[in-house]
């Protein structure tokens, strides 16, 4: 019997973004969005957590190389969002409304299936310091 256990990789992106729904005047967004619907953008400086659980490898004392797991995730996510405008500039995130929730999401689509060893347990998405956003795969 093997041991799992969770491994985390911590990375720091800014980008800019506007929440916004097609169709609708920039009053009527500003009513659902708020502040993130400025018609000119703005920024955030979010915080990516990705988590991989798996069995540690008897050989290497390892779940997975987390200089691998680095990799993974700045050429996947973080060279396509950092310094970026999400709207704009994200093959990712095309079409997609970039709420932290669908954010989230995209990122674990982007990762899911790059991850080989172990598997893709959780994203974290955090906003602010105070509002985080977690992506576990999971559908209604
Ligand atoms: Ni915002």
């Amino acid at each position: 019997m093997g041991n799992i256990v969770y491994i985390t990789r911590r990375e720091t992106f800014a980008a800019s973004h506007r929440l916004s729904k097609p169709g609708l005047s920039d009053e009527e967004n500003f009513k659902l969005f708020g502040k993130c619907s400025n018609p000119n953008w703005h920024g955030h400086n979010y915080t990516l957590e990705v988590i991989v659980a798996g069995e540690v490898d008897s050989e290497t004392g390892f779940v997975m190389d987390l200089s691998e797991l680095k990799e993974i995730v700045r050429t996947n996510v973080i060279s396509k969002v950092d310094h970026k405008n999400l709207n704009l500039d994200t093959d990712f995130l095309k079409g997609i409304n970039p709420t932290s929730e669908n954010i989230a999401v995209a990122i674990w689509n982007e990762l899911n299936e790059k991850i080989t060893k172990g598997k893709l347990y959780s994203i974290k998405l955090y906003e602010t310091e105070n509002n985080y956003f977690e992506y576990k795969g999971e559908k209604t």
